[in-house]
């Protein structure tokens, strides 16, 4: 339809995002090129976000929705990534859940008030973001509003394990004892938890679509700590739930690390794309999934600490192993480390927008 105004209308948006190589890539229509995005691409390896971080805190960032959007829109027109991830954090929702959250310089995030009994579960408290996460929903109108109108955003939170781990254990783990033993000893406050978590993440995932991301990610960052028989009966329900409760049509990408042992039960999860990590080989995986999901990954974020030419022929390799299927996001199997030279991750880019199958 014409614009009066000759002015880009909201549905010629819609249209340019919808067909952009990422978009594509998740409804695994062929695209032109292969579309690249990073984890954690907005953070410590670049000098800006360090910039700014010297005058602010981490969760400010977060809270001060100019700032965020700031954040994203730079790391993704410096990189040329095909699509931006809101500069937020999975942990941001335990404030509403009823919990403190700190990022402590050398211990990672805290979370002050664990949940170990029934009668701490019966004190969480139903998340509604419109109110306590609006700052995030904000940052994203923000974001959307300044970013190249051809790169589509990505909205995130954790899947409810990997957020029910990190409440349960007051911060991060080496064992997830106290997850684990929760869910083992009371599976009923167990299921608990992790319905009201999802009934939260649902609504804070929807609220991030309704505020202008285009697709969302669902981080079980820590998913490989459970076997699967643990996975199948305490974790995949929940996060079948969320990636149903999502509004239909936009793609879920079921992001997870160390779960190569049984990527079949990803699959049932749902989502449109699976993310998967460098521990399994990636052809292997598709496979393994099948060949009608899409698939991100999954280069390991260590290579690019080597010289440039390392970079080139390890994704390289990776690209080889794609046999130009569409359907496939590039992407490392976990964030990019603090230590990453600028420079790599965009001779990385440009190497995955330059490479053609055959
Ligand atoms: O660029 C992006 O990917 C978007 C922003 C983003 C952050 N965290 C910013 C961040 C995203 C998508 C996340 C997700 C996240 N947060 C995950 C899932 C992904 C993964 O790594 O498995 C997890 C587990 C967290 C929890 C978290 N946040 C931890 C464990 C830490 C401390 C450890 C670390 O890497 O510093 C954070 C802090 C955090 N989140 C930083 C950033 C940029 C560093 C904060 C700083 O500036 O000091």
């Amino acid at each position: 339809m014409m614009d009066p105004n000759n002015q880009p209308s909201p549905n010629k948006g819609t249209a340019i995002l919808e067909g952009s190589a990422f978009m594509q890539a998740c409804r695994r229509i062929p695209t032109g090129y292969t579309p690249i995005w990073l984890m954690r691409q907005a953070g410590r390896y670049m000098p800006e976000y360090r910039e700014l971080r010297a005058r602010h805190s981490f969760l400010d960032l977060c809270k001060n929705s100019d700032l965020a959007a700031e954040v994203t829109i730079t790391a993704a027109h410096r990189l040329g990534v095909d699509a931006a991830i809101i500069f937020a954090d999975i942990l941001l929702i335990v404030e509403p859940l009823g919990f403190g959250l700190r990022f402590e310089k050398s211990d990672g995030p805290v979370i002050d008030g664990m949940v170990r009994t029934l009668e701490d579960v019966r004190r969480l408290r139903e998340v509604y973001p419109e109110d306590s996460l609006h700052f995030v929903f904000d940052a994203i109108a923000k974001t959307r509003a300044g970013l190249r109108p051809d790169i589509p955003l990505i909205g995130f939170s954790a899947a409810p394990f990997t957020l029910a781990s990190y409440i349960i254990e007051g911060g991060g783990s080496k064992s997830y004892r106290h997850a684990k033993g929760l869910m083992h000893r009371d599976p009923g406050a167990w299921h608990a938890v992790m319905e009201i978590i999802s009934r939260g993440l649902i609504r804070y995932l929807n609220g991030q679509i309704a505020a202008g991301a285009q697709a969302v990610q669902i981080f079980d960052s820590w998913a490989g700590c459970l076997s699967p028989d643990d996975y199948l009966e305490f974790a995949l329900p929940h996060t079948r739930e969320v990636i149903r409760g999502i509004k239909a049509g936009v793609p879920v990408i079921n992001f997870s690390t160390g779960t190569s042992g049984y990527l079949e039960l990803l699959r049932e999860a749902g989502g449109a794309v699976i993310g998967i990590d460098w521990r399994v080989d990636l052809a292997q995986a598709w496979d393994r999934l099948g060949h009608d999901v899409g698939i991100m990954g999954n280069l390991d974020p260590v290579v690019l600490l080597s010289d440039r030419s390392i970079v080139v022929s390890k994704a390289r390799e990776l690209l080889r192993k794609v046999e130009g299927r569409p359907g496939y996001i590039f992407n490392l199997g976990h964030g990019i480390l603090p230590e990453t030279p600028v420079d790599n991750v965009i001779a990385l880019v440009n190497t995955v927008h330059e490479w053609r199958a055959g």
